[in-house]
């Protein structure tokens, strides 16, 4: 079975909706931790529209399990890392209007500037992960950047259903078992859920799971009644 890495940027995102101090993400993080995540992982966008930097050189500081710093192949973004050295690096494509990550990195048509960047982490001691499609073509120009790992993305499986989604299943299989042959961690997340996630889980060679939303939401749910009850204790008693 693979391990848990837990995202924590919409702990945060809760925090800027109101640009409160609190939910602390830092906060969240500890909980992760106490819960048994083998790993955090924060996406420090260029708008630092939910994890902003000082939440990465907090979590950098205190975090006892490994910080894995989801971010865009920008030179401010590169040196931040460079800077603060998490354990290691998942490297996405961003785009400002979208509202989660939509795809995978265009390995392809950014070889060359991923290469450096790549190269650049891994001589600093940051291995770098590439957030790709779960492609067989993928897995090879990966293997040929010389990344340490890839995290699949699992957003299309997430959204099919059926005999559709087991057609996915099959791909990201078969793009773990390349990857794996070319000596890369495999890693996969994004909407990945409480109904979604065995299969996914159970993959051979499949080596972390990076999974947010529906942690979070769940978290929402499951801590209402007891955030109410607290409340309840300060109004009524
Ligand atoms: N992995 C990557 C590379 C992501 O961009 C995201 C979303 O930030 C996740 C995993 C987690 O996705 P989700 O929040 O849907 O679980």
């Amino acid at each position: 079975m693979a391990n848990l890495g837990v995202n924590i940027d919409h702990v945060a995102t809760l925090r800027q909706a109101r640009g409160t101090l609190y939910p602390d993400p830092v906060d969240a993080a500890v909980l992760a931790q106490l819960g048994g995540a083998d790993q955090i992982t924060v996406h420090l966008r260029e708008d630092r529209r939910h994890i902003c930097d000082r939440d990465v050189r907090v979590l950098r500081q205190f975090l006892q399990i490994p910080l894995n710093l989801e971010m865009a192949n920008t030179p401010e973004i590169v040196g931040i890392a460079l800077e603060v050295k998490p354990d290691m690096v998942t490297l996405v494509p961003e785009k400002r209007e979208e509202r989660t990550t939509e795809g995978g990195l265009a390995l392809r048509a950014q070889f060359e500037s991923l290469h450096s960047t790549v190269l650049k982490l891994q001589e600093a001691a940051i291995p770098v992960s590439l957030f790709v499609e779960p492609s067989l073509e993928d897995m090879e120009l990966s293997a040929r950047m010389g990344a340490r790992m890839v995290e699949l993305h699992t957003g299309k499986y997430a959204e099919l259903a059926g005999d559709a989604q087991k057609r996915e299943l099959e791909r990201i299989e078969k793009a773990t078992a390349a990857a794996n042959n070319l000596g890369l961690i495999v890693h996969a997340g994004h909407g990945l859920h409480y109904r979604n996630v065995r299969p996914i889980a159970q993959i051979p060679f499949m080596h972390d799971l990076n999974i947010g939303h529906s942690i979070i939401a769940r978290a929402v749910l499951v801590g209402l009644e007891r955030a109410v009850r607290e409340m309840r204790d300060l109004v009524c008693k």
